[in-house]
């Protein structure tokens, strides 16, 4: 009877020894992931729906020696030899969000007048997009005095403008304070346009809040609302459906709130005009297009037009923020820089029939490509030849 007892009560050892073991296993996989189990429900997701992350983006070092005056806009020579389409996105470094320089004045001032003559054919937010809206400006709170101290200081309200003295309201303020759009406010802060991407039920990107007051080539009123990929094909962007768009609808299922995205892109323009590209049409009219556009007449007028975009998933909110950076200059100044001339030549020459309708190619090649030329030829006698290019082009 007691041998008896003492065999059940070993049993007993044994079996709590193995419970005990199985936990310390659980726990110990547990601790490996050491992910909140709410940021494993996102990634898991059913589309539309999004709870809210603890990821904070990091507080970026000042820009050192930055100054509205003098800091000259970074040189992106977006083009390769040969086009080819591709997402073209590269990783950004979280430092370098938001770049600004000495053309902020002219940016804005642009922005302040067009947002008063054409109101919200340039920026709104739908209802839903109101706190990601709100979530962005936070974010630019965070970053921007932190990065540009000299142009911004954060306020428990908002944030004042040091340099025009404006002051935006959007914190710990009764809602009855906050008389501006939410994205005019945040376009007024920067020298990019911006959007906001809301993910729908049907697991689709909608463009629910913008400030796209510097566009160029496309308008706010014309996209708003729209899933993005009617966006594209509403523009004819080539060989959207065969090339982009399956990648980029599981890029923006996927994207997650410490891997932000940076692209650039170029264009060629027929006029000196940052905001609107009044050669493709008056940007009153119902339709514009390449079509309606005269054909230049010398380099002379021709424009170098490059966006450096870049994609933020909000943690918040879980909306995408895209911003878009315009960089411009005449294109007679970017053929001094070496292998330029040629490199454009190559990269234009290279475009297929399609890119070449979409970029308004037969409106500028018989200006732009023999001065491409001879520019090219003049600095390969001076022996600048693709040979000696840098393979790493500064984008
Ligand atoms: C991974 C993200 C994206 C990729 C890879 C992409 C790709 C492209 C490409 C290849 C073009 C043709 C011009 C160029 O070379 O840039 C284009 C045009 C355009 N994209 Fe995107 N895009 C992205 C995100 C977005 C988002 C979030 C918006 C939201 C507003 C947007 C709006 C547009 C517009 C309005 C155009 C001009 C279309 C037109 O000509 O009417 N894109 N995009």
């Amino acid at each position: 009877m007691i041998e008896l007892e003492f065999k059940h009560y070993l049993y007993l050892v044994m079996l709590a020894v193995a419970a005990g073991a199985f936990v310390l296993k659980l726990l110990k996989k547990s601790n490996v992931k050491q992910a909140p189990s709410r940021e494993i429900l996102n990634k898991d997701r059913k589309p539309g729906q999004w709870m809210p992350e603890s990821y904070q983006f990091p507080i970026p070092p000042p820009f050192l020696n930055w100054d509205i005056e003098k800091t000259r806009p970074l040189p992106y020579r977006a083009f390769k030899h040969k086009y080819t389409i591709t997402m073209g996105i590269r990783n950004m470094e979280l430092d370098l969000w938001i770049e600004l320089d000495n053309e902020w004045h002219k940016y804005h001032n642009d922005k302040v007048m067009r947002a008063q003559t054409l109101g919200n054919d340039v920026y709104g937010t739908y209802p839903e997009a109101r706190a990601a809206a709100f979530e962005l400006l936070d974010e630019f709170w965070n970053y921007l005095p932190a990065r540009y101290p000299s142009l911004f200081k954060q306020l428990p309200t908002g944030m004042e403008n040091l340099v025009t003295g404006e002051v935006f309201k959007f914190k710990n303020c009764n809602p009855d304070d906050i008389t501006e759009d939410p994205m005019l406010m945040a376009a007024k802060m920067v020298q990019d346009d911006l959007a906001i991407m809301i993910e729908g039920s049907d697991g689709i990107y909608y463009l629910k809040a913008g400030a796209i007051i510097l566009p160029g080539f496309w308008r706010f009123k014309d996209k708003k609302g729209m899933p993005l990929h009617e966006i594209h094909t509403s523009g004819d962007v080539p060989k959207y459906n065969e090339k982009l768009h399956s990648g980029m609808a599981k890029f923006f299922t996927r994207l997650t709130c410490d891997k932000p995205v940076v692209r650039n892109n170029y264009f060629i323009q027929t006029d000196d005009e940052l905001a609107w590209s009044s050669s493709i049409g008056d940007e009153k009219e119902d339709v514009v297009g390449w079509y309606t556009a005269d054909a230049a007449k010398s380099a002379q007028q021709l424009y170098f037009r490059s966006e450096r975009q870049s994609l933020r998933r909000l943690p918040k909110t879980g909306a995408i923020v895209f911003t878009i950076r315009t960089y411009f200059c005449p294109i007679s100044e970017l053929c001094e820089e070496p292998h330029i001339p040629r490199r454009l030549f190559n990269a234009v020459e290279s475009w297929s029939e399609d890119v070449k309708e979409y970029r308004g190619y037969y409106k500028f090649k018989d200006a732009l490509l023999p001065y491409l030329k001879e520019k090219a030829e003049e600095q390969e006698k001076r022996g600048i030849i693709e040979e000696k290019e840098p393979s790493v082009y500064p984008f």
